[in-house]
């Protein structure tokens, strides 16, 4: 039998993936990038409010503001490192149901803007709220409980403990969470048959892929309202790639709300319903997957190619 507390070692209920998931993933230096340095190659689209401009926007005056939302929000959050910005007032919605990629380069903010949405990193200022109620200033597990849950950068599995256990130490990090038994590890398997395979190996034996997928899982087993991903296509081939994205697909035709950090903003613009660009800490960019996917500007720097 395991000695869960040994892993276990937040306040009660918290959730696993929130306590493994690092507050600096060590991305080094690349700050300079938001003192100003090096000119943002779209951020000339952030208007003078500081706000960022829509496609539609950019084609017409037409804006949309939602009076009753239903799902996550993020209002002008600023995050700091020792009074450095790493987010500056970016905004955000992720309403219920939909897919939102979140993309930019490195250091742009993406993870910080994650980590600061699950109470890893404290925001110095703005708001989180799910179904308008506020999560700012609640500890992770808290956030946890909410029901927004974390895949972190780097998968972060537990790799002395078996892909069973790992997707165990999920729902029990969770288990206060009624929504929780809605997965379990039949349907994880399910998801992911390879898992199944490997149902008994360690954590540490699987391949990226492997590891990517028991991640998703073991998210999955604390009964998401809204998963947030920051890269799961990081390292992984490509037709590992498109089965971790195949799969965000199903859960969100079965219903779930996902927020999408990704580097591979094609890919990320594939599944997604709508779509934020990121840079400097500062969202510059947002319209839906086929405006982003269609806007040269876009097309130049984040999907490598000329409009189609
Ligand atoms: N704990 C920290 N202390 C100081 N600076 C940090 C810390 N975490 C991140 N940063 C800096 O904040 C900026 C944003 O980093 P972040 O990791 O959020 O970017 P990112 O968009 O996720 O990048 P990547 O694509 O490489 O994952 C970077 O310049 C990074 O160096
Ligand atoms: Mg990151």
């Amino acid at each position: 039998m395991r000695d869960w507390n040994r892993f276990v070692q937040a306040p009660e209920g918290a959730c696993f993936a929130h306590m493994v998931a690092p507050g600096y993933s060590g991305a080094g230096d690349r700050f300079p990038a938001i003192g100003g340095m090096p000119v943002s190659p779209i951020a000339n689209i952030v208007g003078s409010d500081g706000r960022a401009a829509t496609v539609s926007e950019l084609d017409s005056s037409s804006s949309r503001v939602p009076h009753e939302f239903s799902g996550l929000e993020v209002r002008d959050l600023t995050t700091t490192y020792g009074g450095i910005v790493a987010v500056r007032e970016a905004s955000l919605s992720v309403a219920r149901g939909r897919i939102v990629a979140l993309i930019g380069a490195n250091g742009a903010g993406k993870t910080t803007l994650l980590n600061t949405i699950c109470g890893v990193v404290r925001a110095a200022s703005g708001d989180v709220r799910l179904d308008g109620h506020s999560l700012l200033g609640r500890p992770t597990h808290s956030v946890a409980r909410r029901g927004v849950l974390m895949v972190p950068e780097g998968r972060q599995i537990l790799a002395p403990l078996s892909v069973r256990e790992n997707l165990e130490l999920g729902r029990l990090a969770c288990h206060h969470r009624a929504a929780a038994a809605q997965y379990d590890v039949e349907k994880v398997f399910t998801l992911f048959p390879r898992l199944r395979q490997r149902a008994d190996a360690e954590g540490g034996a699987l391949s990226g892929g492997e590891q990517q997928m028991l991640a998703i899982g073991r998210a999955l087993m604390g009964g998401p309202e809204v998963l947030l991903l920051d890269e799961p296509s990081l390292g992984l081939g490509p037709k590992i790639v498109a089965q971790v994205f195949d799969a965000l697909r199903a859960l969100n035709a079965a219903g779930l709300t996902i927020l999408l950090v990704e580097q591979k903003a094609a890919r990320a613009l594939d599944v997604a319903h709508e779509g934020y660009v990121m840079e400097r800490g500062q969202i510059v960019f947002t319209g839906t997957a086929g405006e982003l996917r269609q806007e040269p500007r876009i097309v130049e720097h984040y999907l490598g190619g000329a409009v189609p």
